[in-house]
């Protein structure tokens, strides 16, 4: 009996040991995740690191669950809340679609009338430290802490942020904003701006976080190390506006536009007036030094470039280099960077585009002595901190063999220290990129065979290693092509812009450089190959088939606004909706497992033109890339088709007329 007893027991032990042995294999097949788990406490911040000192560790009730932090600051104190959390629901009414990343990346959220940060990440205890911004590259990385060492590191500013709001202010004393939110500025360069304007007798003030490099409302901001917004009268404007900028938390709250009348005990970065009155004369004298030497300079200026400067597309390139006195292109455009004490007279006029690195201004090249004489032209701004971005677009630019009638006219580029930022001067291109163009229009045969067609031919001349006369020329890749990054120019033909991700394939390039330049681009056009990481990195060929799937989809996106075909959709984007964010991940799921690619919908195959281009389309999104067309055919393809759906829609019209006749 104790015998049976003893098996009995040792069977129960063994099929307790074998069943919680079973559940930890199980458990280790579909691990909870381990996350920090503390209610809001202040955490600490530094670079752009903050550490949640949260103690306590908790296993996430279910599988699904990953790591998640909700940041906020409040008069200065940085509060942060830790929590294990189901991605698929909301957090404070945010859905988190970035939360596979080992990093917690906090990104900002309006809820509640207020700004939070949230992040969500993947792997033990992954929230105890989030990033405040994900830096672009290891180089912003080291740029950041280079400033920390320094002691120039800063949080992003805290700055009231309701844009355009109407105000009782009437341009006197001291204002209130009456703004009630409060934002975390995206980016920690910027600063708090307030603007006030009489528009249409309404008074209104616009209340910002702005980054100084770039201009607001076409002018500099010059008083952005101030504690107290004053504010000053812009001149020239058409309306009465001001504009006051500072460096303080909510500084923009409170308007001064009296000068010298700080509230009580923040006068601290004023000058007394007893001071001004007394460096007046000297300040005079060098208003009247600065203006005659001004004078000078515009006047030489003048004399050297009025005569020359025509128009863009005839010869501008070409004297802003015989201006720098070089003649010979190869070093002309080696080095074509206008500098500082040559900076061309550009007046800012409206921002046309907004991308990764740099925002895009329309702009006035003055001509001559008089305001009337002035060629349009475009004005891509950087900030200095994006001095990689310019410097790989400038390079880009100044192949000489790069120009072309569908690539981007370029002018020079201008290092602006006196602004903080760079500039890069293109020709403009009134009809604006072909994304705008396509929702905004639909085309006929003929417009979409132009659009197609020099679309391809920008492409394979980027890709191409000789020159249509025949010069030697080192490949390009864009790496990130997209409707957005194409022009509309006058006649309806393309061009193709934004070089700040390309790549010249040239022996210059390290096997290192070339392994290095993965996946980059845009996810909704990436082709699969770059979604997974997988390009074959040391042939060259591998970028130019990534550029033609992306080109393929922009070839889909023009076909789709053409109405040879019957009745024409809304514009959207190839894979959904204009607005919606895709990420790699989603990106990977439709592109990668389910192979799929932007409807071609039957009514396509009504034109025979629009079914021969279609079917060119699809071998250009081919899923292997080695099977997908070069640029250079898609241009043969589309030239073929276009002629002869011409001469068959002739020879269709031709038999209808003689069969007319025939009746007659
Ligand atoms: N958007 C970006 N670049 C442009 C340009 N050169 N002309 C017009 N719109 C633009």
């Amino acid at each position: 009996m104790e015998r049976v007893m003893e098996r009995v027991a040792f069977g129960s032990v063994l099929l307790v040991c074998l069943m919680s042995g079973a559940s930890a294999l199980l458990h280790t097949a579909n691990p909870h995740s381990v996350c920090k788990s503390c209610d809001p406490q202040p955490a600490s911040c530094k670079s752009y690191q903050c550490i949640a000192n949260c103690s306590v560790s908790k296993v996430c009730p279910s599988p699904d669950d990953v790591c998640a932090a909700v940041w906020w600051r409040e008069n200065g104190v940085v509060t942060v809340e830790t929590m294990c959390h189901d991605p698929m629901q909301p957090l404070y009414g945010v859905t988190l679609d970035d939360f596979s990343s080992s990093d917690c990346v906090l990104t900002v959220r309006y809820v509640n009338r207020s700004y939070l940060r949230l992040c969500a990440c993947t792997g033990r205890e992954c929230n105890e430290h989030m990033l405040l911004n994900k830096p672009d590259n290891d180089s912003e990385l080291v740029i950041l802490h280079a400033s920390e060492t320094k002691g120039a590191f800063r949080l992003p500013q805290l700055c009231k942020f309701c844009d355009i709001e109407s105000t009782a202010c009437n341009a006197t004393g001291v204002c209130e904003s009456s703004c009630n939110i409060t934002a975390i500025c995206e980016n920690p360069a910027e600063v708090c701006v307030s603007a006030w304007r009489r528009n249409k007798g309404n008074a209104i003030i616009e209340t910002v976080c702005h980054n100084p490099a770039l201009p607001f409302h076409g002018q500099y901001l010059t008083d952005y190390n101030n504690s107290i917004c004053q504010m000053k009268q812009v001149k020239g404007m058409e309306e009465d506006f001001y504009i006051c900028s500072c460096n303080e938390e909510e500084c923009n709250e409170q308007l001064f536009f009296t000068y010298f009348s700080a509230p009580p005990g923040d006068g601290k970065k004023n000058l007394p007036p007893v001071l001004l009155v007394s460096l007046l004369p000297g300040l005079i004298a060098v208003v009247v030094l600065l203006s005659a030497f001004y004078c000078y300079h515009v006047f030489h200026q003048q004399n050297l470039k009025a005569p020359k400067t025509k128009g863009i597309d005839s010869e501008t390139c070409a004297i802003i280099m015989s201006v720098d006195d070089r003649s010979d292109s190869s070093s002309a455009n080696a080095n074509s960077l206008n500098h500082n004490t040559e900076l061309l007279p550009i007046q800012l006029d409206v921002i046309v585009g907004k991308g990764r690195f740099a925002e895009v201004y329309r702009a006035k090249l003055k001509q001559g002595a008089t305001d009337e004489s002035f060629q349009t032209v475009a004005v891509k701004i950087f900030p200095y901190d994006e001095y990689a971005s310019w410097k790989t677009e400038w390079e880009i630019f100044s192949d000489a063999e790069l120009r072309n009638e569908n690539v981007l006219q370029f002018l020079t580029a201008e290092d602006r220290k006196a602004e903080r930022c760079y500039w890069l001067i293109t020709a403009y291109h009134e009809r604006g990129n072909l994304q705008e163009f396509l929702t905004q229009h639909v085309i006929g045969w003929d417009e979409l065979c132009r659009l197609g067609g020099s679309l391809a031919r920008g492409v394979a001349h980027l890709h191409g290693d000789r020159t249509p006369c025949g010069r030697a020329k080192a490949p390009i890749v864009h790496r990130d092509l997209k409707s957005v990054n194409v022009l509309v120019k006058a006649d309806l033909s393309c061009c193709l812009c934004d070089f700040g991700l390309s790549l010249r394939l040239d022996n210059s390039m390290s096997p290192e450089e070339l392994a290095n330049s993965g996946q980059v681009g845009t996810a909704r056009y990436m082709a699969p190959e770059v979604l997974e990481s997988r390009m074959d990195l040391e042939n060259i060929e591998s970028f130019k088939q990534a550029d033609v799937y992306s080109m393929a989809l922009v070839l889909w996106e023009i076909t789709s606004r053409c109405s040879a075909i019957g009745d024409v959709r809304e514009y959207e984007p190839p894979f959904g909706k204009l607005k919606d964010h895709l990420c790699v991940e989603s990106m990977k799921d439709d592109v990668i497992r389910d192979r799929l690619r932007p409807e071609i919908p039957a009514s396509w195959s009504n034109h025979t033109g629009v079914q021969l281009l279609s079917s060119s389309i699809e071998e250009c999104w081919d899923h292997d890339p080695e099977a997908r067309l070069t640029a250079q055919c898609i241009v043969e393809r589309i030239s073929e088709i276009s002629s002869a759906v011409i001469s068959s829609v002739s020879s269709d019209d031709k038999s209808a007329q003689d069969s007319g006749n025939d009746e007659k």
